[in-house]
């Protein structure tokens, strides 16, 4: 009887949990994802964004910049939607305020 309710319980916490991660975006839930997912941001943001023009000061914009400029960028940088991801993880700690 105890087993089966406590089975019960997991088994509620589990697809609530579900239930969220489903409803959060991607980007969120990738960038919830902390610092190695940082340090691989800005190694791809040296290694894909340097080759054309010199590498763009972080802090020249906020994140309300950002997403749009990466993705006006990512075709020309041949770069993927995870590796988008991760560069705009790093952005994010580096952007203007
Ligand atoms: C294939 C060449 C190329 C690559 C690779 C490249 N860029 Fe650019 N980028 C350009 C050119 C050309 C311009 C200037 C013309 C324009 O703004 O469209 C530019 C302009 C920019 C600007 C200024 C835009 C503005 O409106 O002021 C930013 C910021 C930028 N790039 C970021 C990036 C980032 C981030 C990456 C890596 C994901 C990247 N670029 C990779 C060619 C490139």
């Amino acid at each position: 009887m105890r087993t089966k309710r406590l089975f019960l319980i997991a088994t509620i916490l589990i697809s609530s949990a579900v239930t969220i991660f489903a409803a959060m975006p991607k980007d969120t839930i990738r960038t919830a994802i902390p610092a190695d997912s940082i340090k691989m941001g800005n190694a791809l943001y040296v290694k894909n964004c340097a080759r054309c023009h010199k590498l763009k000061d972080p802090g020249k914009y906020t994140m309300a910049k950002w997403p749009g400029l990466v993705n006006k960028m990512q075709k020309r940088a041949k770069i993927s939607d995870e590796q988008k991801a991760l560069i705009l993880t790093y952005l994010a700690t580096a952007a203007k305020k």
